[in-house]
């Protein structure tokens, strides 16, 4: 059996939603407390055991590749001053076994489109799909739970959550049956639908490992509204021709593409910090 050691993180949306912020800047490069979002994707990506991280980039994304670059300036710099744990950090950031490969999607066709870009370099494996944004903090990682659920059963693993029904629009959603605990068979997909319309409320968030024939599905999609070639249509060719499993991942997730969930995430990740655990929550405890 194939193992899963490539990830691939679409990174080449617009991020509309947190401009001017995301203007010149990707939004995977904003950071909870002090590490970007793409650099927590990339850690729990290469915990599950993933050695190649594929990115799909795009206009603005250029620091994104400086960022698991080498940074001659700065490395000198904390050297000739001493500071040698910060200089191991920076050195640190990616494993010297892990590779980093960047491919630009020229227009932003979707998230289906750019998971498509990868393909030249997935070929015929089996692969994960991180989106940096939903920030899952867990304990093993949400990717590792779900490649331990794709070693035992062979197929495509979707990522799941129950979220309120007032929320399904934002959201693909899967009708599944249970197999075991926190595991469903998906039996139906359908992306944002209305709550009343919604036949769960469980939702596709930002984890996937696939199977490689979701590539062969991708490309014979044609662009829906807007333009744009979606993830879930692919997953519903996909699923209609392979067994598909849900997995309710252990662990809090935040929506890190909403402001609200960025702030969250950033407070509940201060918090672990033993130096300002007490600060903020003495600070908090006076607001309003
Ligand atoms: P979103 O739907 O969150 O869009 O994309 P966005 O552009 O990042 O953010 P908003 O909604 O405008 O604020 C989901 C994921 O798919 C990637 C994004 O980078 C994000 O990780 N994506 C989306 C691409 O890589 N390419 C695309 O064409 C679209």
């Amino acid at each position: 059996m194939k193992k899963v050691t490539r990830a691939v993180f679409p990174v080449a949306g617009l991020g509309t939603r947190f401009l001017p912020a995301t203007k010149a800047n990707p939004k995977e490069m904003m950071p909870v407390v002090e590490k970007p979002l793409i650099q927590l994707a990339v850690e729990e990506a290469v915990d599950a055991g993933i050695t190649d991280l594929i990115f799909i980039t795009g206009r603005t994304k250029r620091s994104i590749e400086d960022h698991f670059d080498k940074a001659y300036e700065i490395e000198t710099e904390l050297a000739a001053r001493g500071k040698h744990e910060l200089l191991r950090m920076v050195q640190e950031i990616i494993p010297r076994h892990v590779n980093c490969i960047y491919i630009r999607q020229n227009v932003p066709l979707g998230l289906g489109h750019a998971v498509l870009c990868a393909q030249p370099v997935v070929g015929d494996n089996p692969f994960a799909v991180i989106l940096a944004d939903d920030l899952i903090d867990a304990e093993p990682g949400a990717t590792r739970q779900m490649v331990e659920v794709y070693n035992r059963h062979h197929c495509s693993v979707l990522g799941v959550e129950d979220v309120p029904r007032a929320q399904t629009f934002h959201y693909g959603i899967v009708s599944s049956t249970p197999l075991e605990e926190r595991l469903e068979q998906v039996s139906g997909l359908v992306e944002k639908p209305m709550p009343d319309l919604a036949p769960s409320t469980l939702a596709i968030v930002g984890r996937y490992v696939l199977t490689p024939r979701i590539f062969h599905h991708l490309a014979a999609i044609k662009p829906g509204a807007g333009g744009e070639i979606q993830l879930t249509d692919g997953l519903v060719a996909l699923m209609n021709e392979e067994k598909m499993l849900a997995y309710r991942f252990d662990g809090v997730r935040y929506d890190c593409g909403s402001k609200f969930g960025y702030l969250k995430a950033n407070i509940a990740y201060g918090l672990k910090y033993p130096q300002l655990r007490e600060m903020l929550l003495e600070y908090m405890a006076t607001l309003k």
